[in-house]
């Protein structure tokens, strides 16, 4: 069975994805991870985010095995991995892995922004997780502050702002809500509330079989 989460920042999909991975006992790819690992060795090696040659170049001898998502997740990784997705040469050399990976024996859970429509348009579920703005800032912000980052909520909704309009605009591979995507729209949910709709949704699924 393969599971495709897809949804804007901070909605909450990687929660869902983690939560539906466990209870099916199914391996789980966080995708962001990988933008963000080529965003981060940019970030660190310098090297400009219009150089695309150079930056799928980052992708390629990317070790997957070896991310550190906690790092990863700190603030302004974000919006360089945001930056890096939008070359198509970044996305064509992160895409074979995932597909891979989407498909093994037994199925996989995987969540991201192009999921259901371009990694994995055959999976069973697709899950389409999302929020309003301000709620997943919020939520964002709470988190950043637990981390010791020092930021501001009007930063926070900023660069959300700014990551939908990167993420939904570019060209290549567009977040986008697939068509037999089920939306789970969780504003007015918590976490707990939020995985359980996602198990229902599943569990739905797989009983209309
Ligand atoms: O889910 P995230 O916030 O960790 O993702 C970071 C960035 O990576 C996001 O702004 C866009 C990009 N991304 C993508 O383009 N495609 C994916 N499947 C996953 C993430």
């Amino acid at each position: 069975m393969i599971i495709a989460i897809d949804g804007p920042a901070a909605s909450g999909k990687g929660t869902v994805a983690r939560a539906l991975a466990a209870h099916y006992g199914l391996p789980h790819l966080d995708t962001g991870l990988l933008y963000r690992a080529v965003g981060a060795a940019a970030l660190e090696r310098a090297v400009p985010f219009e150089d695309a040659q150079a930056l799928a170049g980052l992708a390629s001898v990317l070790d997957v095995a070896a991310l550190d998502a906690e790092a990863l997740r700190a603030g302004p990784i974000g919006e360089a991995a945001s930056r890096v997705a939008v070359v198509p040469a970044v996305r064509e050399k992160l895409l074979r892995l995932q597909q891979d990976f989407a498909h093994q024996p037994g199925g996989a859970v995987l969540d991201g922004r192009d999921i259901g429509t371009v990694i994995a348009p055959d999976a069973d579920i697709k899950i389409f997780v999302t929020a309003t703005p301000e709620a997943r800032a919020a939520r964002r912000h709470r988190e950043l502050r637990e981390r010791g980052e020092d930021v501001s909520f009007a930063e926070v909704l900023a660069d959300i702002a700014r990551r939908d309009a990167r993420d939904s605009g570019r060209s290549s591979a567009p977040l986008i809500e697939a068509q037999d995507a089920v939306r789970l729209d969780n504003t007015a949910l918590d976490r707990d509330a939020s995985i359980a709709r996602a198990l229902a949704i599943v569990a739905a699924r797989l009983a209309g079989r």
